[in-house]
């Protein structure tokens, strides 16, 4: 999400141990854990600026330049053919077009959402498949006009139900001719789900606790839908997982500090209020129904095959700000699902599941049990799995735990309690299923003082953020016990106050800052998208990343997004042929409203708004991306 007021609200954490400052390059220079792989060849040219150094890069295309305009970038030979746009309708081909001037919740409940984050693809056949895209959140002062940003603000109720029918997701089937894809309108399997339309089940250890209660559910088992659905990720058997993260920002109000649930609230942030839902919309005022943020900040299940399906909120995941949900095979059979908790100071976590995954006979509430665990990197280079289970260490009654459900309500008070390490905002964790290996998003964490450095958090002040490389022993996705090292720093390597590290291959349009979502493409390939590379005076975009050989820690720019936006969800085809990313808030900025956006993409009309979109990228030649 772009520059929530995202303070921390973690008071633990603690900080660490201050960290000799070559400790880390002490232990990457023995190379001894990666099965023959150079470490970071000349990842340590902080401040060296660029050497010219022969690259042994996976990634061919010609990179783009760096800068920032109203336009999106790609390399020669790329084509961008925008595929959704905010205000597409998805059910009727004889719609009216989209008026942003005669807005309403009816229509916005028929048509593409605000704000597309994550996108999942599931193909049907070679040329079929449903993409499945989050709604992250509103940005009021670009989607009506005469609303000017800013809580509390001229915001009327109705204003308020386009947004909660903006939200959310959407399912729409594709189809791909003369290798370009194009939207189904009305298909049978296109679906909005909303935050207030959608019936979900609440299942896991926590469904039906006395905390889920509200007065509209008294069963604590069904929620009205889901929102802030950041990233995301698709399961082996073709669900959708859908990440609910900053729900904070939609409850107004706030607890007298003796109320059971205000330590809670506290701790996920509750009192920082940037919409007007609670004005209109009682469960979204703690005051009147302080559990109804309990329902919220978990890791939502759709089976996209089937539109008449009932959502499952999955509370065996944790409840917090769930950036994403990346799911891979143990090699006994078991599910592990890597998640971040994106805020300054939280934490990285994985779920393994109880019961195996057999293709034959799919268990369809597989997540519904198994372990959690939040990771404790070691300055040794090893990261410790410690997992949240009820009864055991300090997660018991006498801190205020009487079950697995309080455990997992709480899922963040119980993580400080184990000791799990605080870090520069987990955005996307993504693993890769072939190499054991997963990458781990820290998009930034400008709170970091010198005094809370460590190992795996190395900078204070860290504006650029940095990606985590963890190897999983033997590619063992369960394993309690895995190595780790830091595989870019990011930033400016030219400028030595950055303190980046980067292949000294990296170009000067190669490196970034702000890391949030990656993607492995169909030749096992990261790919790395932005939020908040504009802070270094350029668009955000898409980076490929290499991760092997003499080339690795080596970025490539290959998508550049139109000023104002973030990219998130990449998302390749089988085939590698396509690529789906999300350009999210486009035409934002200091000062950006409806009448004067800092630019109108897609559009570039007038008479219309930016656009948050999706675009299919393909290549001219019709060969897979990025050879
Ligand atoms: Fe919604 Fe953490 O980005
Ligand atoms: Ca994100
Ligand atoms: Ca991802």
């Amino acid at each position: 999400m772009f520059d929530p007021d995202d303070i921390p609200s973690n008071p633990c954490a603690n900080p660490g141990r201050r960290v000799i400052g070559d400790l880390i390059e002490a232990r990457l220079s023995r190379r001894t854990f990666l099965g023959g792989v150079l470490s970071v060849a000349g990842a340590f040219a902080t401040g060296q600026g660029f050497a010219a150094e022969k690259s042994a890069s996976r990634f061919t295309f010609q990179e783009i330049a760096r800068g920032s305009d109203s336009r999106h970038h790609l390399p020669e030979g790329y084509v961008a053919d925008v595929l959704l746009k905010w205000g597409d309708h998805l059910f009727d081909t004889r719609s009216e077009a989209f008026d942003p001037y005669q807005q309403s919740e009816a229509e916005q409940l028929q048509r593409f959402g605000f704000n597309n984050d994550y996108i999942g693809f599931l193909p049907l056949d070679e040329n079929r498949g449903l993409l499945c895209v989050n709604h992250e959140y509103p940005s009021t002062h670009l989607m009506f006009p005469g609303i000017a940003k800013g809580f509390p603000q001229s915001i009327k109720a109705e204003h308020v139900m386009v947004e909660m029918a903006a939200l959310g997701g959407s399912i729409v089937e594709l189809r791909r001719e003369g290798g370009q894809w194009k939207p189904v309108i009305g298909s049978r399997y296109n679906r909005r789900i909303t935050p207030h339309k959608t019936p979900m089940k609440i299942s896991g250890p926590a469904a039906g606790h006395e905390r889920l209660k509200t007065s509209s559910d008294p069963s604590g088992t069904l929620a009205s839908g889901t929102m802030n659905n950041c990233a995301g990720g698709m399961t082996p058997w073709g669900t959708w997982l859908m990440a609910e993260e900053n729900f904070n920002l939609h409850f107004l109000g706030k607890l007298p500090s003796d109320h059971p649930e205000a330590a809670s609230h506290e701790r996920y942030g509750l009192s920082s209020t940037l919409f007007a839902w609670g004005l209109f919309v009682d469960r979204f005022n703690v005051e009147k129904e302080p559990r109804e943020p309990n329902r919220y900040g978990w890791i939502v299940e759709v089976d996209p095959k089937d539109p008449t399906s009932m959502p499952r909120k999955r509370t065996a995941l944790g409840r917090f700000k769930h950036e994403g949900g990346e799911t891979v095979i143990a090699s006994d059979g078991r599910i592990v699902v890597y998640m971040g908790d994106d805020q300054r100071f939280d934490y990285v976590y994985k779920f393994v599941s109880e019961n195996v995954y057999r293709e034959d006979a799919p268990d369809s509430d597989l997540l519904d049990k198994g372990t959690l665990y939040v990771a404790r990197f070691g300055e040794d280079g090893y990261v410790d799995w410690l997992p949240l289970e009820f009864g055991q260490g300090p997660l018991v009654s006498a801190n205020g735990f009487e079950s697995q459900g309080d455990v997992l309500i709480e899922t963040r008070r119980a993580a400080d309690l184990l000791g799990a390490t605080p870090m520069d905002r987990p955005e996307d964790v993504q693993p890769h299923q072939e190499s054991g290996r997963v990458w781990v998003m820290l998009t930034n964490n400008n709170k970091r003082t010198d005094e809370q450095v460590d190992a795996a958090n190395p900078r204070a002040n860290n504006t650029t953020g940095h990606i985590i490389e963890i190897v999983e022993p033997g590619g063992d996705f369960a394993a309690t016990r895995s190595r780790w090292e830091i595989l870019v720093k990011c930033g400016d390597p030219s400028n030595p106050s950055v303190q980046a590290s980067w292949n000294h291959a990296t170009s000067a349009n190669g490196w970034f800052g702000s890391p949030d979502n990656g993607a492995i493409d169909p030749m096992g390939r990261l790919w790395v998208a932005t939020d908040g590379n504009e802070k270094t005076g350029a668009a955000d975009g898409l980076w490929a990343m290499e991760t092997e050989g003499d080339a690795r820690g080596t970025g490539r720019a290959f998508f550049r997004a139109p000023v104002g936006a973030e990219v998130c969800g990449p998302q390749f085809t089988p085939d590698g042929k396509s690529l789906f990313l999300a350009v999210q808030h486009p035409g934002d900025g200091n000062g950006a409203t409806f009448e004067n956006p800092s630019c109108r993409w897609p559009d570039n009309n007038e008479q219309m708004p930016p656009r948050p979109s999706v675009v299919a990228i393909r290549r001219l030649d019709g060969d897979p991306i990025g050879t």
